[in-house]
């Protein structure tokens, strides 16, 4: 019998969740997230809030509260390297109760660029060892998410070694997407990497002309 509703947060800004994932948020027992997700749900029927984003201590969470009904806030939409596949590896998928679909950072990286996403191959460094990379700069489109550590800069800087400026691509540095302090600059040289201010949440995209 599920008790886990994993509910996609968006990628951030208050206005890029969806009123479904807001309502089911506010109708669980147990509300799990971290603080921005949490202010932008109303919660004052919820018996507990848990402000948490460590993964261990996420599912460690949800196997307290097994038996209620248990809404964990995941960002941008679950169905994308997200914790959603995390949970489901642990619990399996009869623990959850519904997964509810939000809007991706991807789809708003496309969005702001005024390109399509179809035919986008996504790269994760999220948390993940930088290796892979002799296989990037063979898809025409692509999408990268970074971390702190693995930012574009690190990144895009591996990808020179590989000949990232050789062919003819449009290449963006797409951070904080939806929040106040939105960027989306275009990179054109080894210059414009030196000079990327690395800032927060960051996905990288890289189109073949
Ligand atoms: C663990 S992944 C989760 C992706 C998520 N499932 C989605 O659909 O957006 C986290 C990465 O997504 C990207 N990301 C999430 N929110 C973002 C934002 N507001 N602006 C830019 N990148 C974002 C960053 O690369 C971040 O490190």
């Amino acid at each position: 019998m599920g008790w886990i509703v994993v509910i996609s947060g968006g990628p951030g800004g208050a206005d890029y969740i969806t009123e479904s994932a807001r309502r089911k948020a506010s109708e669980c027992d147990v509300l799990i997230g971290n603080k921005d997700q949490l202010n932008t749900i109303e919660t004052h029927d919820t018996k507990h809030v848990h402000e948490e984003s460590g993964i261990e201590s996420i599912l460690d969470l949800l196997e307290k509260h097994r038996g209620e009904k248990t809404g964990i806030m995941v960002t941008g939409d679950a169905g994308i390297y997200s914790l959603a596949q995390k949970i489901i590896d642990r619990f399996g998928k009869d623990s959850i109760i519904e997964v509810i679909p939000g809007i991706s950072s991807i789809q708003v990286a496309f969005a702001r660029i005024k390109e399509s996403w179809l035919n986008v191959r996504v790269f994760s460094f999220h948390g993940r060892a930088l290796e892979g990379f002799e296989e990037i700069l063979e898809h025409e489109r692509v999408a990268i998410l970074c971390d702190r550590e693995h930012n574009s800069k690190v990144i895009l800087g591996k990808l020179m070694d590989y000949g990232l400026f050789d062919g003819s691509r449009e290449i963006y540095v797409c951070q904080e997407l939806t929040l106040p302090e939105e960027r989306v600059i275009r990179i054109g040289s080894p210059e414009d990497v030196a000079k990327i201010e690395v800032n927060g949440k960051e996905i990288v995209v890289i189109l073949s002309l």
